[in-house]
């Protein structure tokens, strides 16, 4: 990947109120999407644009974890109102109705297409996109791709071209202090996810490198302190600028196995996002620690050393340093009330020896098993799901 992707990002506290110089004499309409939950939440958002000249609609139908129909339903609202700004509230899953819904606004003859990097898209014909997240995990307000479940086949399909890169992001920590602890969680343990993935990818560069270590420094110091103390400002401004910093990082390297089997177990049992990414990112590392690395991918065993040092770990020799910056993700995942393993979200036995088959084919055809750097063959897939399953330590 050798360039470097980014919108403008206005961050820190009060950013909100910078966003009206950016949009305004650009466009008469907005269409502001956001979920149930999220549109009670709008309404500083909505006036920041009515004042910058806009006439705005808001659309609350975005779902969690969105299937194509919910964006497609998304691009009609769009099409009936001809916005000149898109603008995605709320978390990942509404960022991501709302790129889609922007992407079948555009290109409407794409619906039910795949969008990947080689189509031409050709996006802001009719519109620009302006995310503004309200959870601090995903950076889906910086990247290049949404993710939608196809509910039918029990799987996620992944948009991803440079143009559905946004134009701007605006993290207004303000909008991040309402989250519940369950919420922060379990949407905060993806920025380590992200930034780890990132850092190990076989796609990682100069660039994406630094974001991804900056980020999973915050993302240890900063989390458990967003979590005990909501109301804590700066732990929510740190955890936002975090998330962004890893959407930054990944979002130019993307991730890799832990995401593939995060997918998966995200797609069948229907476990959030970031709570999944959580659950496989222990067993993804032991598995990339202890395997050989692909001809021409970064050697994840030396990229995990220096990742474990730039987060302060000591040890006497490569191996312990590892084990201890995976105990450290554990540890940060107890101390935040994350479970560790499928069996502690109530998978059974039984679910798992019915549904193992679909983890294991979801996950090898995901896109991010190109970007894990070694070789992960179906029986790797199966043993790891087993593992994820009971909790099963390697390491
Ligand atoms: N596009 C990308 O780059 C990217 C990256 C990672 C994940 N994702 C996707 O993002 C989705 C997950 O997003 P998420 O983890 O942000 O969770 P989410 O968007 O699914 O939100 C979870 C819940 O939190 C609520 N919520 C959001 N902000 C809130 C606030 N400030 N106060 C109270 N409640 C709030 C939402 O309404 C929702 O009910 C998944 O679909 C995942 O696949 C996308
Ligand atoms: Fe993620």
């Amino acid at each position: 990947m050798p360039y470097f992707l980014s919108p403008k990002v206005l961050f820190g506290k009060g950013a909100l109120e910078k966003l009206g110089p950016e949009i305004e004499g650009k466009g008469s309409n907005a269409v502001l999407i956001t979920d149930k939950t999220m549109v009670k939440f709008c309404e500083r958002l909505v006036e920041t644009v009515r004042d910058a000249g806009y006439e705005v609609k808001v659309w609350d139908g975005a779902e969690q974890e969105p299937s194509i129909e919910v964006a497609l339903a998304g691009s009609r609202v769009l099409i009936d109102f001809e916005p000149q700004w898109v603008i995605g509230f709320g978390g990942g899953s509404a960022i991501d109705t709302a790129k889609a819904a922007w992407v079948l606004y555009e290109r409407p003859d794409l619906a039910g297409k795949p969008i990947f990097p080689k189509v031409e898209l050709n996006l802001r014909q009719k519109a620009k996109f302006l995310s503004v997240p309200t959870t601090s995990g995903t950076g889906a307000d910086v990247t290049w791709v949404a993710v939608l479940t196809d509910i039918a086949e029990n799987k996620k399909i992944i948009f991803a071209h440079n143009d559905i890169v946004p134009d701007i992001s605006v993290l207004d920590p303000e909008l991040t202090t309402g989250l519940p602890k369950g919420l922060t969680a379990s949407t905060g343990i993806d920025v380590l996810g992200h930034a780890v993935d990132g850092y190990t990818s076989r796609q990682q560069t100069d660039f994406s490198d630094g974001l991804c270590l900056q980020a999973m420094k915050m993302a240890f110091e900063w989390l458990p302190k967003a979590y005990r103390d909501g109301s804590d400002p700066l732990a929510r401004e740190k955890m936002q600028n975090a998330a962004t910093i890893a959407g930054l990082g990944f979002g130019n390297s993307n991730t890799g196995l832990s995401h593939a089997l995060a997918h998966s177990v995200g797609a069948v049992f229907h476990i959030p996002h970031g709570r999944a990414v959580g659950i496989a990112l222990p067993y993804s590392l032991e598995y990339i620690s202890s395997n050989p690395p692909l001809p021409n991918a970064p050697d994840p065993v030396e990229r995990l050393v220096i990742a474990a040092r730039f987060v302060g770990i000591n040890a006497n020799s490569d191996q312990e340093r590892i084990q201890k910056f995976i105990q450290k993700i554990r540890d940060l995942e107890r101390e935040i009330g994350e479970p560790l393993s499928l069996k502690e979200v109530g998978i059974t036995e039984k679910q798992m020896k019915e549904e193992i088959e679909t983890l294991v084919s979801v996950a090898g055809a995901d896109p991010n098993m190109y970007t894990t750097p070694c070789k992960c063959k179906e029986e790797n897939l199966r043993q790891l799901f087993q593992d994820i399953w009971a909790g099963s330590f390697v390491i």
